[in-house]
């Protein structure tokens, strides 16, 4: 028996359902990548990291922020983050999924309950699994929902806190949280409202500070901005009042027991932040590329979202893997999503649109669909 018995038989099942996965190369125009304003291969990026080597900034951090890992690039990207976003306080963190995870894995306590939005990202079931708050699903961007479950929550005798996590701009259908009902139901509870704005940051919002930029700064409200999709980067900035960064500091796991961050990438962060400023442009040309995509995309059941994200809803797995590879070998890299990243009966072609393709490209992209869906 191979040591490995378990875990072969269990690939095995994944192939049997054909949802066993594999890592392909990059090929093809890019409608799939999160790189939304094309920062990630951009000179100007480029520049900040030679710059930054040329200070002598170094790419490793060489331990824990606690210990010999904090450089003052970690310490310089949180306070020019804090004022840029308009927190009291940042916190830096390697990726999104362990400043998620870390979150929600920390700061709610025992007794706490946690109402999320059903279709959160992976990284908050992660931290809600590893926390010691309850928590409970309330159906998507429905505020109502999510009033019942407060307070059916407090019926029963509940007397924690309640937290409300909520993605801004939802990754796999590019609709947006209704902000104003949520932050108006959190203040009402006295809870928190924790909003991920992984993939509105740099693309919407005053000098894209994103879609929850007039709720910065608030005591109750704490914001997710990654670092790895607009800004072309990597890591992720927790924005939040100053108790929710010492807290973190001090019974973080995740923070506490890592290897900082890369001083480098900080200092590139923070270049990818100035950029959102000096080069607002950017963000006109995204949203002409959404215009014309919404357009064109319309005849093959894309959904107009107004955003970067272009969900074309298939439902069936087989007919959505089968269209996706039709559109990669005419040279489109187009990616189906099947579950369990998104439910059951909701495969779908997941268009994403950067700033590494052109409105020929998109015109292209939607001649190809026809055959593609054929
Ligand atoms: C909504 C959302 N939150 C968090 C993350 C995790 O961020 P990162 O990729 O930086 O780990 C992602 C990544 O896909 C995401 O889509």
């Amino acid at each position: 028996m191979p040591i490995f018995d378990a875990q072969i038989r269990d690939l095995s099942g994944l192939a049997r359902q054909g949802r066993r996965r594999r890592l392909i190369g990059r090929a093809g125009s890019d409608f799939s990548s999160n790189d939304y304003l094309g920062l990630a291969g951009s000179a100007v990026l480029a520049a900040a990291v030679t710059d930054a080597i040329g200070r002598g900034v170094p790419l490793g951090s060489g331990g824990s922020r606690l210990l010999r890992g904090n450089h003052v690039e970690h310490e310089t990207l949180e306070e020019e983050a804090a004022r840029f976003f308009g927190s009291e306080s940042a916190l830096f963190f390697s990726t999104g999924y362990a400043a998620n995870a870390a979150l929600l894995a920390t700061l709610p306590q025992r007794g706490d309950l946690i109402v999320h939005d059903a279709l959160v990202h992976a990284s908050a079931h992660e931290g809600m699994q590893l926390g010691r708050a309850d928590h409970r699903p309330a159906a998507h961007n429905d505020p109502d929902a999510f009033a019942d479950a407060i307070g059916a929550w407090r019926d029963a005798g509940g007397v924690g806190r309640a937290w409300i996590v909520v993605e801004s701009l939802y990754s796999m259908d590019g609709d947006r949280a209704p902000l104003p009902a949520l932050a108006e139901l959190a203040a009402r509870h006295d809870a928190f409202l924790l909003i991920d704005e992984a993939h509105a940051t740099g693309v919407f919002g005053p000098d894209g500070r994103g879609l929850a930029a007039a709720y910065d700064g608030a005591e109750n409200i704490i914001t997710l901005r990654t670092c790895g999709k607009a800004l072309g980067c990597e890591g992720a900035l927790l924005c939040g009042p100053q108790v929710m960064r010492d807290f973190l500091i001090n019974r973080g796991r995740a923070f506490i027991f890592s290897t900082a961050p890369s001083p480098l990438i900080a200092a590139v962060v923070r270049a990818a932040l100035r950029l959102l400023v000096d080069e607002p442009e950017r963000r006109t040309r995204l949203q002409a590329l959404i215009d014309a995509a919404e357009t064109a995309l319309a005849p093959y059941g894309a959904v107009a979202t107004g955003s970067q994200i272009v969900p074309i809803v298939l439902g069936d797995e087989a007919r959505t893997m089968r269209a996706a590879e039709r559109l990669q070998a005419a040279g489109f890299d187009v990616r189906g999503i099947r579950p369990p990243t998104v439910p059951a009966g909701t495969s779908r072609l997941r268009v994403s649109l950067t700033l590494n393709v052109g409105p020929g490209d998109v015109a292209a992209l939607a001649d190809a669909l026809g055959d593609a869906l054929s």
